[in-house]
């Protein structure tokens, strides 16, 4: 979603603002703009659509300033237009940038009119710009105007903020949306994530919930909600260009796709012992409360619930633990009944996602014996409210469509699982444990489906829609795979279980509804002969994942896709790559943007 970027510094920031922005490109927005402040006053630039046109607009005016803020706008408040897009100005005095959004901005947008300032656009962000304008005007102390403005406001927000008559020095707050604070040479930064500081900085201090920032090219201070000074964490951690570069790749997705063999065995470093994977996950003092756990209660949102369905099968069918899932956005506005000993679980590749935070902190409420959650981000907001954190090693992941992040994530869950199955005594562990320590090179070698992949690919782009069915583990594999070809190619897809096939969609299948089955040779595999024979018989086309393909009929209508034969509990990390393969291949068929799909973001920090 929006994208922040600030700079104080004893060099012009323009270009650097810009170039920052660019590195937040794969968060989604629709509008960009820069902000920079010099004695000549504050100057602007501002564009609908992407980043390069901005770029254009400084190359033929530059900005001037060793000050100033720019953004990524992804529109809730407001059509993406020019005069929507941040930096908004209050009286050419204030400038402000800001992601989040301001619950209570209508009310105070009529008290703000009512004191004569006059709103230029549709946007919430605007009525920060006004308030801060007044507040200042009356206490004539930018800090304590700071904080009388963030009083005022209801909602999220992290925002960026300058003033025409201190050239030299920003100020920023944040309350719900991420801001970390970069510590340069002669120069502090702030942005809504690191990665838009990537080549500017490795120190870096997140900023709490409440926090509020004033710096200047070499002077920073923090406050807290109650105005008092503070200190924070200073991490050192360094994002090499790489991380965020295609390297030879077409796109930041493909290479995602193809970084997954090392990313699942960064992820399984160290975890995977003969003695107690627990002990390599959580600290001591978790090992009792994991002992005395009945059940788990996962919530999440898009992939990361995905990847929650999974870990429900594997840990009702492994560990014996029963286990249910939510949609995070549902959890969170309902009334729950939690029996005793009961682990809430969140999952998130951002550790942002505005949803699972809610819930999570709605199930603070219920008496849950611990919350953990299964995290991309070290430093999110997830992270910190959770009271254990099992880190996937993704690394950063650009593309929209999340493919090493649920790979990853799969991995993590399933160490979890069979810790917790270990702690059980349950059988079968060890087997599964020695197909995991493959799996890397599993992986890597179905990367070579490729080229199998891209004519099913060519073929599938010509239709308007898709079915996804796979039972178990499968069945939320079907949705992930379902989800990316929406997500990428706009070509409209759902999953469900084989099963449910003649329970009202089979209604849909004629020879204009393609079918992708996830066939593995296991128990179930009778039954998907037999949802195939539906199918076929009435003219519909079949895409079929399985290692027995010899079950399947050779016909025109049939494609498969060969697998390698793998035990039922790594199925679904398997069969998960053709599915990102063949969706990255029809997106680039019908010329979509793959990175960055319409009307998506990377992170969802807001309801
Ligand atoms: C995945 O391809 C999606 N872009 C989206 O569904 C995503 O998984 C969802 O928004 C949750 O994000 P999170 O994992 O960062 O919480």
């Amino acid at each position: 979603m929006c994208g922040v970027i600030g700079a104080v510094s004893h060099e012009q920031v323009g270009q650097l603002l810009v170039d920052g922005l660019q590195r937040l490109e794969y968060r989604g927005y629709d509008s960009a703009g820069v902000v920079t402040v010099s004695e000549k006053g504050l100057a602007r630039l501002r564009e609908v659509g992407k980043v390069r046109a901005l770029n254009q607009s400084m190359q033929k005016s530059p900005l001037f300033g060793q000050c100033g803020l720019a953004h990524t706008r992804w529109a809730t408040h407001g059509k993406p237009t020019q005069t929507n897009a941040h930096p908004h100005v209050s009286r050419d005095s204030v400038a402000v940038v800001h992601n989040g959004i301001i619950d209570n901005c209508d009310a105070i947008r009529e008290e703000l009119l009512a004191d004569g300032y006059v709103f230029a656009s549709e946007t919430d962000t605007e009525v920060i710009a006004h308030a801060f304008h007044q507040a200042y005007g009356e206490t004539k102390d930018a800090i304590l105007a700071l904080r009388q403005t963030c009083d005022r406001l209801h909602g999220t927000y992290a925002f960026g903020l300058v003033l025409r008559d201190e050239p030299g020095k920003l100020w920023a707050a944040c309350h719900g949306s991420p801001l970390v604070v970069g510590i340069g040479d002669q120069a502090h930064y702030i942005a809504s994530d690191m990665v838009a500081l990537a080549s500017l900085t490795s120190r870096y201090i997140y900023l709490e919930d409440g926090d509020s920032v004033v710096m200047t090219q070499d002077h920073l201070q923090i406050f807290n909600k109650r105005n008092q000074p503070v200190t924070r964490e200073l991490h050192e951690l360094s994002l090499s260009v790489g991380q965020t570069s295609k390297g030879e790749y077409r796109h930041h997705m493909l290479k995602e796709i193809h970084e997954q063999p090392e990313v699942i065995k960064n992820t399984l470093a160290g975890r995977l012992t003969q003695e107690d994977v627990l002990a390599s996950l959580f600290p001591e003092e978790a090992m009792t409360m994991l002992e005395g756990i009945d059940r788990v209660q996962i919530v999440a949102c898009g992939t990361s619930y995905n990847a929650g369905m999974v870990a429900s099968y594997w840990f009702e069918s492994i560990a014996g633990i029963p286990c249910q899932v939510e949609i995070a956005s549902e959890y969170r506005y309902r009334h729950h009944v939690v029996k005793d000993n009961a682990l809430f679980l969140t999952i998130s590749q951002s550790g942002e996602t505005a949803d699972t935070i809610a819930a999570l902190k709605h199930a603070q409420m219920f008496g849950y014996q611990a919350t953990v959650t299964v995290c991309n981000a070290a430093n999110s907001a997830l992270a910190r409210l959770s009271d254990y954190v099992l880190l996937t090693q993704a690394g950063v992941e650009i593309g929209v469509a999340s493919t090493k992040a649920f790979t990853t994530q799969l991995t993590v869950l399933l160490l979890l699982v069979l810790g917790m199955g270990q702690q059980r005594q349950c059988e079968g562990l060890n087997v599964i444990k020695q197909g995991l320590a493959l799996l890397p090179e599993s992986v890597e070698k179905l990367l070579d489906l490729a080229s199998q992949i891209e004519p099913i690919a060519q073929w599938l782009s010509h239709y308007q829609h898709a079915l996804y069915l796979g039972r178990h583990t499968c069945y939320p594999i079907a949705q992930e795979g379902a989800l990316k070809l929406k997500e990428i190619s706009y070509i409209h897809a759902e999953a469900y279980p084989a099963g449910e096939l003649k329970h009202g969609p089979l209604a849909l299948v004629d020879e204009n509804m393609p079918i992708i089955i996830l066939a593995p040779n296991d128990g179930m595999i009778d039954k998907l002969l037999a949802n195939v024979q539906e199918v076929a018989a009435r003219g519909g086309h079949l895409v079929v994942l399985t290692d027995a393909p010899e079950r399947f009929a050779k016909s025109q209508n049939t494609r498969i896709i060969p697998m390698p034969a793998i035990m039922p509990a790594l199925v679904p990390l398997l069969y998960t790559v053709p599915l990102q393969l063949l969706a990255y291949d029809v997106a680039t068929v019908l010329g979509t943007d793959v990175d960055q799909p319409r009307n998506l973001a990377k992170s969802v920090t807001v309801e």
